[in-house]
């Protein structure tokens, strides 16, 4: 069972703290996403969980085994650790061939080597490298140089796979296959995958559950896709996962009204007993409007981008991106230009208290 259970980890660098207290359990056959920005300490958690480096505090188990405790000073090394590990540099060796890189491992392992041919050859065939294994990786393109280095991890045929933002050094449509071949590489292998990226697009699509950090390492939010996209626990989740749109609403006496500008808000109201609220939406929620029920805005910048058009829309001081179909634009009069009025309703929305607002910088 490939299950991974942190349990009050930190790690230190001098005075430096970049993980703090981290509780976290990968269930068996998940592939389970580690997201943050860039520098919040993705790396380090999954180097601590490889071996590569030790906790300063806390434990860490990988199925029934107790990897890593830093009160009792166990650490089991990284090659008795049942993984495979690609990082985001293809770390491949430049001066062996596709069937060494894949092999290695292997032959380090001291396994026979008819055995080791057989599975240096089934695990080529796995990751789509057929016939390329007398190759260097200088001969190679930066897609099929990751797959080497993911035939690498594989070979051994571990129950659990890091990776660590194996996709960021290729390009968006090889990005796209890839994480596919990902996908269907866990189904086939029945292992768990603990994945770390920035990239909420590679993480939604992949993840069957994900766990947000923030900048400080700390995790915010653990869910499936939709969980984290369409239920986020506050103004910082909602921030990250996606183009935001704030706007500030008060509340006065039994009333709720926009800014400083006065206007009633026409929605189903905030629950809870705060004064300062902070609607939040996407653009692609915002249903815009000539005349009917809705805020009163004015259209500072029409952008047309193709398949919709992008409006900047100011609402008593606040301005907020819309998006709208551009066929739909032009079938329902609404090709706005710079200056016109319009009239914002919304789809969807979620209420969050506005002191929780000041950390995203909205
Ligand atoms: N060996 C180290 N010594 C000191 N600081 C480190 C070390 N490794 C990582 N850090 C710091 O830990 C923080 C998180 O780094 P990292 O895990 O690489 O971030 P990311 O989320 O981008 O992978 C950074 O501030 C980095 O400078
Ligand atoms: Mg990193």
């Amino acid at each position: 069972m490939a299950t991974i259970q942190l349990e009050g980890v930190s790690r230190r660098y001098g005075q430096h703290t970049v993980l703090e207290g981290l509780n976290l359990t990968v269930n068996h056959g998940e592939c389970f996403t580690l997201l943050g920005p860039s520098g919040c300490g993705k790396t380090v958690l999954l180097r601590l969980i490889a071996g590569f480096e030790d906790p300063t505090s806390g434990s860490i188990r990988i199925g029934d085994d107790l990897v890593a405790d830093a009160a009792t000073g166990v650490t089991v090394p990284p090659d008795s650790r049942d993984l495979g590990v690609v990082f985001q540099e293809y770390a491949v060796w430049p001066h062996m061939s596709v069937f060494d890189n894949v092999g290695y491992p292997l032959k380090l392992a001291g396994v026979p080597k008819e055995e080791r041919v057989s599975r240096v050859m089934e695990t080529i065939a796995l990751v789509n490298l057929h016939g390329l294994e007398k190759r260097l990786p200088s001969e190679l393109s930066g897609g099929q140089q990751q797959r080497v280095a993911l035939a690498r991890a594989l070979v051994g045929k571990p129950s659990l796979m890091l990776l660590d933002e194996p996709l960021s050094n290729l390009d968006a449509n090889l990005r796209e296959e890839m994480r596919f071949e990902i996908k269907e590489l866990q189904h086939k292998l029945d292992i768990t995958v603990m994945y770390v990226t920035h990239d909420q697009e590679i993480a939604l699509a992949i993840s069957d559950r994900i766990a947000v950090m923030d900048g400080k390492g700390a995790i915010r939010q653990i869910g499936s896709p939709e969980d984290i996209f369409e239920k986020p626990v506050d103004s910082f989740m909602f921030n990250f996962m996606g183009v935001a749109n704030f706007l500030q609403v008060r509340r006065e006496g039994s009333g709720f009204f926009v800014g400083q500008g006065g206007q009633p808000v026409p929605w189903d109201k905030p629950q809870g007993d705060a004064v300062a609220w902070v609607a939040a939406f996407r653009p692609s929620d915002v249903i815009i409007r000539r005349d009917g029920a809705g805020l009163k805005g004015i259209v500072k910048r029409a952008s047309f981008l193709g398949p919709y058009m992008d409006y900047l829309v100011e609402i008593d001081g606040t301005h907020l991106r819309t998006s709208v179909d551009t066929h739909e634009a032009i079938m329902r009069d609404l090709m706005f230009t710079d200056g016109e009025p319009c009239i914002v309703d919304l789809r969807e929305k979620h209420w969050f208290d506005a002191q929780s607002l000041g950390e995203v910088g909205a």
